[in-house]
């Protein structure tokens, strides 16, 4: 069974400048939730129960946003008003939730090293937490711990993307060895167009087991100076086997103005609670553009 479930939020947001000038990316709402309890809910959706969160500074909010408040509770039940009481008081009650802090920016790779002691000798799941992914064939983690209960390697979640746009990404080089999943031989970070092996790149979701971190240790730098986690999946790849998992569905990183922009309209339109009253003025709105 995997349990444990890991958040790295300690990157800068700079392409969401100047939204993140002051608060982290991860807490800028979609719709009426941050970002990032999207991704908490689908750690819990897939059956994982506990949660670390890597963060850095400038990322305390995240912290208070996850923990209880009661002064805000007493005034909601005062006033009766017992919808969004309820919604508050779930925000705390989703996982068991700890922090670390990352002490320095040294990328993706590092960051999850800081899980290593909290993680025991696990597997966990990695979800990247300025990122949601939705699919029709339900939480992208847990058709990730699907894949490792079968496979019982490290997974990762693959997403296919235009060719020229794989330098953003981490790349696989695989075969696929069933419908959608694919045995890796390689990943590549960042690569560039001409020497891509592929364009089904790594979408923000991860299944590790614990020995992903006798690779992260020492791990040298790679592309843009970072620590890059790919670099250890690399290593682990050729020592044990890695698989990936091609997923279907959407992968919304809000990191990007044009995605983020889009976020808010899908997933507004999937609220049963706004889709008619939206759907209508957007019908509307859009006569005129
Ligand atoms: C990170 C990973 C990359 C992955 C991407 C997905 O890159 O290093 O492999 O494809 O997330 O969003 P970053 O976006 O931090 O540059």
């Amino acid at each position: 069974m995997v349990k444990k479930a890991v958040i790295p939020a300690a990157g800068f947001g700079t392409r969401l400048l100047p939204a993140t000038k002051s608060q982290p990316k991860e807490m800028i709402p979609v719709v009426d939730k941050p970002v990032i309890q999207y991704v908490v809910e689908e750690a819990v959706a897939s059956g994982i129960t506990d949660i670390l969160m890597v963060i850095g500074k400038g990322k305390r909010s995240i912290e208070e946003y996850f923990d209880r408040s009661f002064d805000l509770e007493q005034r909601l039940e005062e006033k009766g008003r017992t919808q969004e009481l309820e919604a508050i008081k779930q925000i705390s009650q989703l996982a068991d939730i700890h922090f670390v802090w990352q002490k320095e920016l040294k990328g993706l790779g590092d960051a999850v090293y800081y899980a290593r002691h909290h993680v025991g000798n696990e597997p966990f799941v990695v979800l990247l937490g300025d990122t949601i992914v939705e699919s029709p064939n339900g939480p992208v983690s847990k058709q990730l711990i699907n894949a490792y209960e079968k496979y019982g390697k490290g997974v990762v979640a693959l997403q296919e993307v235009e060719k020229s746009v794989v330098s953003r990404y981490g790349v696989i080089d695989g075969t696929e060895v069933e419908s959608n999943v694919y045995r890796a031989n390689d990943f590549i970070e960042k690569p560039s167009v001409e020497s891509a092996p592929s364009n089904l790149a790594i979408g923000g979701r991860y299944l590790f087991t614990a020995d992903i971190f006798k690779y992260l240790k020492n791990l040298p730098t790679g592309v843009n100076n970072e620590i890059q986690l790919t670099d250890a999946m690399r290593l682990q790849t050729k020592a044990n086997g890695f698989y990936g998992l091609k997923y279907k569905g959407m992968r919304y990183d809000v990191g990007n103005k044009m995605d983020y922009l889009k976020t808010n309209i899908i997933l507004a339109l999937e609220r049963e609670d706004l889709k008619d009253e939206f759907r209508d003025w957007l019908k509307e709105f859009s006569k005129n553009l």
